[in-house]
């Protein structure tokens, strides 16, 4: 596996595949990797000849009073994982590299980044957007793989794909979990033991209320109030909890297509998020 950190040499390597015909496979991350980051890796090789993974702790996406500097950096241990399954190129750039002195682009939707994490997260989705748009532009993928544990970043991405009529073809990839439940990632390994058993609230808010999806009840009100009971039996406050339209993330009082239910909530420090699909 190649490692990079010059755009000018990822260039040249890449143009070099696409003269061979090679279809390019992306697979953008902030590093800290855990199986569910290779996971997206194991789909891209599916569809991909050449795949590339980007570790980048993207600054912008970071708000003020966020863990930038704590974010957890592991590039060696990144490395060994990425080449383990199967990876072609890693790159690595640096923040100058990626932010030059006289960078001035912001890149902003307006509909699908509101509420949930947009709303908690002010100008969050500006930073991913503009950094997967230039990370984009870097690379030249055929294909993208994205996690759908970021639910609301998937359809953001997916609705700029289409506004830009870019030509990459975006596949969402499923949430993978630990084995008692908790979604698999990079800052749980901020939690302490305690609030590691509390964290499982979210699973277990989420698998039950799918539970009661699956044998009729339709109203998102009452599976909503379920949910709620269940974070308080955990002594969790949830930051959101919503159940809204799986394509488009619109609200929605009652599910009659596919739907998703999203919490965000914060466990001790830690901010975590989940969701689960309602409906096939
Ligand atoms: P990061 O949080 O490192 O996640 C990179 C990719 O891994 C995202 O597509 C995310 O949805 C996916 N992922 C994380 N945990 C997962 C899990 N448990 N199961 C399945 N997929 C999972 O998301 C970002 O980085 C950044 O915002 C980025 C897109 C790289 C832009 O900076």
């Amino acid at each position: 596996m190649k490692i990079v950190d010059s755009i000018a040499r990822l260039k040249t390597i890449l143009n070099a595949e696409r003269k061979k015909s090679q279809k390019i496979g992306f697979v953008p991350t902030m590093g800290a990797l855990h199986d569910g980051h290779l996971s997206l890796i194991a789909l891209a090789k599916q569809t991909a000849d050449f795949v590339v993974a980007s570790v980048f702790v993207n600054p912008t996406q970071f708000g003020p009073n966020e863990d930038l500097d704590a974010y957890p950096r592991d590039l060696d241990a990144d490395s060994h994982k990425l080449k383990a399954e199967g990876c072609d190129l890693l790159f690595a750039p640096t923040t100058t590299s990626m932010y030059p002195p006289g960078f001035e682009t912001d890149v902003r939707l307006s509909v699908t980044t509101q509420g949930l994490c947009g709303a908690h997260r002010p100008g969050h989705f500006d930073g991913v957007t503009t950094v997967v748009l230039k990370l984009f532009g870097i690379v030249g993928p055929d294909v993208a793989v994205f996690g759908r544990k970021d639910y609301q970043q998937l359809t953001v991405i997916r609705r700029m794909v289409e506004d830009l009529c870019l030509d990459i073809e975006i596949i969402g990839a499923p949430l993978i979990r630990e084995t008692d439940g908790l979604a698999m990632s990079s800052r749980n390994v901020y939690l302490s033991k305690e609030d590691r058993t509390r964290a499982l609230a979210l699973s277990r808010a989420l698998f039950s209320v799918r539970e009661n999806y699956q044998s009729g009840e339709r109203q998102s009100e009452v599976l909503l109030a379920q949910a709620r009971d269940i974070f308080k039996q955990h002594n969790v406050s949830p930051e959101y909890l919503e159940i809204r339209r799986a394509d488009n993330l619109q609200t929605i009082e009652s599910i009659e297509d596919i739907a998703v239910m999203l919490v965000a909530a914060k466990v001790g420090s830690t901010r975590l998020i989940d969701n689960i699909q309602l409906g096939e």
